[in-house]
């Protein structure tokens, strides 16, 4: 069973005609984005924006409208996937590199829906590295700050070994920071750092997390 698409489906069925929707990023946004698709081929009448140059371009091929984000000032709802959720509903994102897009999105959005398989539900965040977006001016001091803070961090390869890039023309550092017991806090100090643009976690954005389970039912959390 494709628990990515049971949860995708479900989301999907939460947007309505009429409604500005933000697309997400990654294996279960993608999911979402082809059910979209089918629903405005059925006649739903909305317009999109995306977290990433290619789930605009897959939407866009699947024939979903757009709008520029320079052209909006909300957005209803926004669907996207995470790589770890909590049950405060906190998140772990960024793991397709995506996160400074989606965070722009979910902030902008009035609702913010997670879906995910149910791997990805954990007590504490933090066995997933921590995604952090970094600009390669000065990165050698970014990444020592990135260290002393506990991160350990990593900087993300391509498959075929170089350089991750974002779609913002910057760098990815992995950390490793264990169990991260308050998020918020581990977030504010992230932020502080010159060269840090934005960090994966996702403190208090989600509105709902979408779960597509193993034994083919769907749970929602909820605040
Ligand atoms: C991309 C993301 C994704 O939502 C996250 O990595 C989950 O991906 P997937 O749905 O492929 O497991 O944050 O930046």
């Amino acid at each position: 069973m494709n628990l990515k698409k049971l949860a995708a489906d479900r989301a999907v069925e939460w947007i309505e005609d009429g409604m500005t929707v933000g697309l997400g990023t990654g294996s279960t946004a993608y999911w979402a984005i082809h059910r979209i698709a089918e629903r405005v081929k059925e006649g739903l009448n909305i317009r999109a924006a995306a977290s990433s140059i290619r789930s605009e371009q897959l939407a866009r091929e699947l024939g979903i409208p757009f709008v520029s984000l320079d052209d909006i000032d909300r957005i209803d709802l926004t669907i996207d996937g995470a790589d770890e959720a909590d049950d405060r509903l906190n998140l772990i994102k960024g793991g397709g590199g995506a996160l400074l897009r989606e965070k722009i999105l979910a902030a902008a959005s009035d609702r913010f829906i997670v879906i995910v398989d149910e791997s990805k539900r954990v007590r504490t965040l933090g066995a997933f590295p921590l995604p952090v977006e970094i600009v390669p001016f000065g990165s050698r001091l970014t990444l020592n700050r990135l260290t002393a803070l506990g991160g350990n961090p990593v900087v993300r390869t391509s498959d075929d070994g170089s350089r991750y890039v974002t779609d913002n023309g910057n760098w990815i550092a992995d950390c490793r920071f264990g169990s991260i017991e308050d998020p918020e806090r581990l977030q504010a100090l992230l932020n502080e750092i010159p060269g840090v643009v934005d960090n994966g976690l996702f403190v208090g954005m989600a509105s709902a997390v979408v779960i597509g389970k193993s034994d083919g039912s769907v749970e929602i959390m909820e605040p």
